[in-house]
């Protein structure tokens, strides 16, 4: 779909790598350049009219994110670095401040480090706990499983939508009810499932989700983090400056800014934000139905043409998410790259940040491919000869 969009698809490459990052459509990429070429002001600063034309474009961008994952107020979208920074702000800014030694933080093994090392930091310095939700046989969350380890003690979960190596779908909304019955507070790692299912704050009632750009066909380095208003309203912002104070005086006197403004200390990532909010018109623009459909189709493709291949273990066939993590029997997963490479097909190789994850998984290191919705059939069939044709893998890469 829409592959004439994206001008890194024409230099002969197939891209099945877009859990790391996805590629950039051309508006976005131009909205970009327009910024820095015709109206390259600073934001909620200038009384001038390009700044102006900042403020509404930057405030807009708010506003579009609003929408596209329902939150009730454009309040509760904060402009951030991206999904990593968008959890270290809430785990240091807010939970910090709210947990006390022996409150329980539930994760799971499957989790991307940006989801496991600030907690973990959170245990050593104020004596929390960390604990895992035990997956099912497919490496799954269930409310049932979940439900096994919470007790008095558990104050938060904190879990990827979609997680970035296995790609099961978690059952937030259903987990969001569990725990706020129980008084639990749900902080979510969007980062895998932006763009590729629908997130929607109203009916999920998430507490705070964070989410990149640039794996929703925007620029790298920018993100947002949505929070309940009256969350945000009680969280600590972890930097100070400029933008983001209302006075303050001699005698160390500081009164910030209202929510969200008051987590945006110095000047921020404009072109970054603009070419954020031309992504989700983008997304808007084939609809996320659309997406949500093909993508769907593309993956059951993948592994049902994959599973033909006797020399291909696959590790996660029963899951719904865009990813298939896979390995060449006998082959080291970075060889398996380095030999797709060598054929143009962009794969991740490793452990994918996930390095826990072979707790459960019993393998180390995958080939991850990821799907997005300018991949085709044709360039699976194109993987799947090279795959097939792999007998010689260690010649060919040395
Ligand atoms: N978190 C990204 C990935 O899974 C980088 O590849």
């Amino acid at each position: 779909m829409n592959r004439e969009d994206f001008p890194m698809l024409n230099k002969d490459i197939i891209y099945f790598d877009n859990g790391a990052t996805t590629l950039k459509p051309k508006c976005v990429i131009d909205s970009i350049s327009d910024y820095y070429s015709n109206y390259s002001a600073n934001a909620h600063r200038g009384d001038y009219k390009i700044s102006q034309k900042v403020d509404s474009m930057y405030e807009g961008v708010r506003e579009k994110i609003r929408n596209f994952i329902n939150a009730k107020e454009t309040s509760e979208i904060v402009f951030t670095n991206g999904c990593t920074d968008g959890i270290n702000r809430v785990v240091f800014g807010y939970f910090k401040y709210k947990l006390k030694a022996g409150d329980e933080v539930l994760i799971t093994e499957s989790e991307h480090a940006s989801n496991i090392l600030p907690w973990f930091i959170l245990e050593k310095s104020i004596g929390i706990k960390v604990k895992y939700i035990p997956l099912d046989s497919n490496y799954e969350v269930t409310v049932d499983n979940l439900s096994k380890v919470v007790n008095d003690n558990t104050k938060v979960i904190s879990l990827a939508y979609v997680t970035n190596v296995i790609g099961d779908i978690r059952p937030i909304r259903d987990i969001c009810e569990y725990a706020h019955k129980n008084n639990i507070l749900v902080l979510v790692d969007g980062a895998q499932s932006i763009g590729h299912i629908k997130m929607d704050m109203m009916v999920d009632d998430i507490d705070f989700l964070c989410a990149s750009a640039h794996k929703m066909y925007g620029p790298t380095g920018v993100g947002f983090l949505y929070g309940k208003y009256d969350l945000l309203n009680d969280m600590i912002p972890l930097e100070y400056g400029g933008g983001m104070n209302a006075m303050f005086l001699e005698d160390g006197y500081i009164e910030l800014r209202e929510v969200p403004v008051r987590f945006e200390a110095g000047t921020q990532n404009i072109a970054g934000i603009i070419g954020m909010g031309n992504a989700i018109d983008y997304i808007n623009k084939i609809g996320l139905k659309n997406i949500i459909k093909y993508e769907h189709e593309l993956k059951e493709y993948l592994v049902s043409e994959l599973s033909k291949l006797d020399n291909i273990i696959i590790y996660n066939k029963d899951t719904i998410g865009n990813t298939v993590a896979f390995n060449i029997k006998d082959v080291f997963s970075q060889d398996t790259a380095m030999y797709l490479d060598k054929y143009n097909i962009c794969v991740r190789a490793g452990n994918h940040c996930a390095k826990i994850l072979n707790n459960v998984f019993n393998v180390n290191n995958t080939c991850r491919i990821s799907l997005a919705f300018y991949n085709t059939k044709e360039e699976i069939d194109k993987l799947i000869t090279v795959l097939k044709n792999s007998n010689n893998i260690y010649k060919e890469i040395l």
